[in-house]
Formats: C-alpha cells, sequence, structure tokens
C-alpha cells in the first residue's frame, strides 16, 4: 500500500493560536492521521511554524526586536500549544532553519537551472525613509474607481476592486507615512499560465472526490486563466534567492512555505524522505499527499504549489486539499488584533487537563461545509450532555459495578446470549460506518456516530439492570459486565482519533497494555478474563454554569476595550465601513451625560467604572478609558453616551450603554464633548 503524507498548513509565527486554527485545520489533521495510524497505514504527519513574510518584519520593527526574535518566541508558543492538545505531528518545524532554506533555495535553483523562470524588471513601489520595496498591502491611497481614501495596494476595501498598487491616488507607505516612489527592480516570475491547462486537468479529475468548496475554487481561477507570478521579493527577511545577481532579494513567502513540508519529511526522514514526496517508479507507489489547510489557502495549495512541483518534474502533486471554512467566536470573526479569540493556551490555565472538551466540541462544530460558530454556553452544554453524561458516564458505571460485584476482576464470559452479541457487534457496524466518515474527512459526523455507540452502550446497561438482578442471577451478571467492558475498550479504540486523552485513561483503567487496532473493535476478548481493572475515576467532570460566566465575561470586556481601543497600526488605515441607512442610524439614542463619578475597575487595566448622569437616569458604564484618562481628571465631564446600546456585563458590573470616543492614528482615545457646556440629557443627531 502506498504512503500517506499528511501536512497541516505551516502557521505563521507571529502570533499565539486560537480555536479556529484549531477547528479549522489541526484538529481535523491530527484526526484522520491517529485514524490512518490506528489503521496500520504508512502514514507521516508534518507541521512547522511559517517564519517569513512581511508581517513578520513589520511586527519586529513595531516591538524594536529582530524578525528572529519574533518568530523563535511564537515558533515555542504555538509548538507547545499544539503538542498540549495532542496534536501528533511526527514533526513539528520551522522555515528558518538550515534544512529549509536549502532544500526551497535548491528547487529554486532547479528550476531556474531548467529555465523555467522569466525575468522581469518591473516598476514598484520603494519607501525611501524606511529603505525598502512594500509589499501591495502595505500601501495605501485613494481608490481611483469610488474615491475611498483608505484604500489598499492590493484591493478597495469599500468598493471590492482589485488594484495594483500604482492604481492608487495620492499612494502612502504604511511603513512611514511617506510617499513612496517607483523603482525598477527584477525579479523572478513563475509562468502559471503555462501551467493552466495541465493543472485544469488534473483538478478535474478531482471533481467527485474532493469538496466542492475547494474544486470550485480551483476551477474558477482556472477558468479565469493563471497569469505569471512573481516568485521572489525585494526584501531583507527569507530564503535569499540562490543567484548572483539578487541582492536584498528573497524567495517570495509562498514559495518557499509550502517547500517547508518537504524540508520537514527530509528533517525527520534525512534517509527516505523521498519516499513520500518524489514520483516513483509504478506510479501505484506514489504516497497519498494530503494538505489540510483553511479556505484562504487553497489557491496556494491547488495551484501555485502543484504548478512549482509540476514545473520542476521529479514530485508527486496532492492527492486530496480536504479545505475548511471559518469558525466564529460567539457570532463574531475570530480576529487576533482585536483579542477576538478563545488562545489554546489561555483556555488551557483557565481549564486544566480538559484538551479533549476542547477538541470534541470543535470536532463537533467543525467548519467542514460552511463557517460555523463556537460559543460558551454550547461548549458547556456539549461537555456536561454528551462527554460527561454519555460516554463518561457509561465507562464509570461499568467499572464501578465490576468492583462491586467482582472486586475488579474480568468475569468469565460464560453464556452470553443475543444481547450481549447484537452490542458487540453494534460496534463492529457501527466502526465501518465510521471508517467511511473518517476517510472521506467527514469528521463531524464520524464523531456523531462516535457518540451513538457510547449512547447504544447505556441503553444496553439501562435495560438489562445488573444492578437489579445480581442477587439472584450473579453469572448473568458476569456476562453482561464482561460484554460491557469489552465494549468499553472498544470505545477506547474508536475514541483515539478524537479524544486521546480519554482513550488512554480507559486503556489504563482497563489495564491494556498493548493497543488494539482499529479492526479488532468489537471484539470480545479485548480484556482478559481474570485482569484486574484499576478504580473507577471520572473521566470528564461537568463544567459549572460560572466558569462559562467568566469566559462570557472576559469576551464581554474585550467588546468593550474594541468599542474604545483601536489596534494602532491597523487603525490610520481602517477603511470606512459599508454603507448604513439613514433609518439604522436613528435607532441609536446618543446623549450628553456627564460623569459623576469614576474609579478603577479591580484587575483590569483599561477599564473605568462610571456613573453617569443622563438627565433621566444614573446609570454605570464601564469603559475602555483607563489608558488615557485619570478617575479624578474627569468628574463633571460631559460625554456622548450610547443610550440604548443594550445592557452588558462587563467583568461582573453591569454596563448601561457606552460612552463614543474619538481615536486617533496612534489608538489614543479622547471624548466627544459638547464645544459648550451643554444641557446634561441633550439628545444628539
Ligand atoms: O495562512 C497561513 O498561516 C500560512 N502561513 C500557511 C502556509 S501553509 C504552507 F504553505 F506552508
Ligand atoms: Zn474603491
Amino acid at each position: 500500500m502506498p504512503p500517506y503524507l499528511v501536512t497541516a498548513a505551516l502557521p505563521y509565527a507571529n502570533g499565539p493560536v486560537h480555536i479556529g486554527h484549531l477547528a479549522g485545520c489541526y484538529l481535523p489533521a491530527d484526526i484522520y492521521v491517529r485514524y490512518l495510524r490506528l489503521k496500520g497505514e504508512d502514514v507521516k504527519f508534518i507541521c512547522g511554524s511559517d517564519e517569513h513574510g512581511v508581517p513578520i518584519t513589520i511586527k519586529a520593527k513595531k516591538e524594536g526586536i529582530t524578525p528572529q526574535q519574533v518568530v523563535d518566541k511564537y515558533h515555542k508558543l504555538m509548538g507547545d500549544a499544539f503538542a498540549d492538545f495532542g496534536i501528533s505531528f511526527d514533526i513539528y518545524s520551522r522555515t528558518s532553519n538550515k534544512t529549509h532554506h536549502e532544500t526551497s533555495s535548491g528547487i529554486f535553483t532547479d528550476l531556474y537551472n531548467k529555465g523555467i523562470f522569466t525575468e522581469e524588471v518591473t516598476e514598484q513601489f520603494y519607501d525611501e525613509e524606511a529603505k525598502q520595496f512594500l509589499a501591495d498591502r502595505y500601501i495605501t491611497g485613494t481608490c481611483p474607481k469610488c474615491g475611498n481614501e483608505n484604500a489598499y495596494g492590493d484591493q478597495c476595501e469599500k468598493c471590492g476592486s482589485s488594484l495594483n498598487p500604482t492604481d492608487l491616488i495620492n499612494p502612502k507607505s504604511a511603513l512611514s507615512g511617506s510617499k513612496p516612489v517607483l523603482r525598477k527592480t527584477k525579479n523572478w516570475f513563475l509562468p502559471l499560465d503555462k501551467y493552466n491547462d495541465e493543472l485544469k486537468k488534473i483538478i478535474e479529475s478531482k471533481k467527485e472526490f474532493w469538496k466542492p468548496n475547494v474544486y470550485g475554487q480551483c476551477m474558477s481561477w482556472l477558468n479565469e486563466g493563471l497569469k505569471p507570478r512573481a516568485m521572489t521579493r525585494d526584501l531583507d527577511w527569507g530564503v535569499k534567492v540562490p543567484l548572483p545577481d539578487a541582492e536584498g532579494k528573497v524567495l517570495y513567502v509562498w514559495f518557499d512555505a509550502p517547500i517547508g513540508y518537504i524540508s520537514a519529511t527530509k528533517e525527520l526522514l534525512p534517509e527516505s524522505w523521498e519516499k513520500y514526496w518524489k514520483k516513483q517508479a509504478d506510479e501505484k507507489d506514489n504516497a497519498k499527499l494530503i494538505h489540510f489547510i483553511g479556505k484562504d489557502n487553497i489557491v496556494f495549495h491547488c495551484i501555485i504549489f502543484p504548478a512549482t512541483l509540476l514545473a520542476h518534474g521529479e514530485y508527486i502533486l496532492p492527492y486530496n486539499v480536504p479545505a475548511n471554512e471559518f469558525l466564529n467566536l460567539e457570532g463574531d470573526k475570530i480576529s487576533t488584533s482585536r483579542n477576538w479569540a478563545v488562545w489554546l493556551h489561555e483556555y488551557l490555565k483557565d481549564f486544566p487537563g480538559r484538551e479533549d472538551e476542547l477538541r470534541y466540541v470543535l470536532t463537533s462544530i467543525a467548519p467542514e461545509t460552511k463557517d460555523s460558530d463556537f460559543s460558551w454556553k454550547d461548549y458547556q452544554a456539549r461537555v456536561n450532555n454528551e462527554l460527561v453524561s454519555i460516554l463518561g458516564n457509561l465507562v464509570n458505571r461499568v467499572v464501578v459495578l465490576t468492583h462491586k460485584y467482582f472486586n475488579g476482576v474480568v468475569p468469565e464470559y460464560k453464556t452470553p446470549n443475543s444481547v450481549d452479541a447484537d452490542l458487540l457487534n453494534t460496534v463492529k457496524e457501527k466502526s465501518a460506518e465510521i471508517d467511511t466518515l473518517l476517510s472521506s474527512y467527514r469528521f463531524r459526523d464520524a464523531q456523531f456516530e462516535f457518540i451513538n455507540v457510547a449512547r447504544a452502550g447505556n441503553k444496553y446497561l439501562t435495560e438489562t439492570e445488573p444492578w437489579k438482578i445480581y442477587k439472584e442471577n450473579p453469572e448473568r451478571v458476569a456476562d453482561i459486565l464482561h460484554a460491557c467492558i469489552q465494549f468499553s475498550a472498544s470505545l477506547a479504540i474508536l475514541a483515539q482519533p478524537f479524544l486521546p486523552k480519554f482513550s488512554q485513561n480507559v486503556f489504563d483503567i482497563l489495564a491494556i497494555t498493548n493497543k488494539p487496532n482499529w479492526n479488532q473493535s468489537g471484539a470480545s476478548n479485548l480484556v482478559a478474563a481474570g485482569s484486574v481493572l484499576q478504580p473507577a475515576r471520572h473521566l470528564f467532570t461537568p463544567v459549572p454554569d460560572e466558569e462559562i460566566t467568566k469566559q462570557v465575561e472576559k469576551l464581554n470586556a474585550t467588546k468593550a476595550d474594541n468599542s474604545v481601543l483601536t489596534e494602532t497600526a491597523e487603525s490610520a488605515f481602517t477603511p470606512f465601513k459599508s454603507e448604513t441607512s439613514y433609518d439604522d442610524f436613528v435607532k441609536m439614542d446618543l446623549r450628553v451625560a456627564t460623569i459623576l463619578t469614576a474609579e478603577k475597575v479591580e484587575k483590569a487595566d483599561k477599564l473605568l467604572k462610571l456613573t453617569l448622569d443622563t438627565g433621566i437616569d444614573q446609570r454605570t458604564v464601564v469603559s475602555g478609558i483607563a489608558q488615557y484618562y485619570k478617575p479624578e481628571d474627569i468628574i463633571g465631564k460631559q460625554v456622548t453616551l450610547l443610550a440604548n446600546l443594550a445592557p452588558r456585563k462587563i467583568r461582573g458590573i453591569e454596563s448601561k450603554g457606552m460612552i463614543l470616543m474619538a481615536s486617533n492614528a496612534e489608538g489614543k482615545l479622547c471624548f466627544i464633548s459638547p464645544a459648550d457646556a451643554f444641557d446634561t440629557g441633550s439628545t444628539i443627531s
């Protein structure tokens, strides 16, 4: 059987990992790989940090440190978070290492020597103050189509037009704010147009088994016609272009990053990596290359990287690219800059040891076919009603009963009846069903069916009622518990892809040291009669309401901060919001209010608790202004209040309304007050 090479997108090393990353890419990849391993397949699971690209250089500049320091910090943080959640990479490498620089520059050289690249001299914007060429995103200016003054060099987010930086009126550098100048520069282009037809044929052959969203996006690119794309950039952070006349140039981050998968495999298997990447003498032996990614990465994995591999000639192409959609958080898009996220390292601080719980919930709501939403209430309900009440409870009851009636010794299976046989047959049937779902990347449905197996176990136990019949028929109870113990062992097998920690705990409790494989689920001899079970312990515990309230309040506080604080670099270039109607505008009740009292909110650097006189009532408002105003300086100040905003709890304090603030390019805040002292309670329109 050919081997599998499974990759998960190399995350940019410029921020920690959040639940959106986990649900969209790393968790489905891990489930798939664990399943393949259980089936005895030859599989390698590859990932690492993507450490190049302009955003990392910008972050370094902002923080006054080197790009290497930025990536060192996040590489460690991300690697630890993945390990903590049981993401079982065979290697978590990084693109700033030597093997990767050698491998990617080697592949570039191979293409260069084959005469694949075209050399083109183009005029690019250059920032004379920052002394560097500017990536399209780092140039802003007025959109020639709609007049939006905050359009980006690649796109106007107001009218949606796709732009070139030179289309912008009054272009400005996002690095220094200065007017950039056009400078000639030479770069090496991959003529993607030449591979259009071949790629189209290849991807058309995948129509039946690639996800429709992935197939559709590829076809739309290919039908529009691919254009040559520069594979080098004028930048000093990245893999140096291995050519004599390429001083100050590096490989395009999307050229080198996917090659990172190859470099990491080489690092893992210096002797045998080619078996996973190169075309074999017999096509049937080619590895199955599967890229797990988010939907924003489709074009790079399905078109640009395959075009590079095709041009090279020695490499296999992706077998499948099961890209996911996005996960939202409490109804809003997850945003790193707005801190609207559940960070994995913070989750584990608040919920130590509960990594399986998050894995479970994220798989239950995985954005496999459309965007989906994580909410804390739903998290609590799924953990309490499914993991605790169905799964944990079943195994716990089985172990408790075995201790109660047989001192923890696994009883013999003497005269099993058809009900017992049915129970184990159910596992066999269900494991075949789950197998089909997993092999077609339907992890959400697969996990649902797995929980249904546990449901069947609970039903069996409830119906056979061993606690009622023990006195008159202990032999029957022996058979029932024997079946239940084998059933629990099967659950531990099927749980491995989804809930690795639970699975291991059950194997431990059942004293199973040699882990059985997938095909053994449903067997009646997984735990030998006579072996002794460990004492019962709770495998999952309910999440109390207070924990959920705390998380919701934490998010509310973030919302309050966001409503007044804007991220520094982004604020200067935040485009206008989309059009709103007059009717919507007048729904807002804006008032002149006067601050009566102000005090700091404990353990919240940014928040002040204010009492406001609205002319009609006195009310509490929590506002994220503590970094800009001292409580004692603002008593008596007149401010603008959004008076009819629905009340929200922020750090346990009910806040009624929101104070409107002006925010400048540095994110500094300032009250919006009437120009002259004015009547408190006056309306603003
Ligand atoms: O979107 C991202 O986070 C990219 N760093 C993914 C790169 S995947 C691969 F090409 F390395
Ligand atoms: Zn526009």
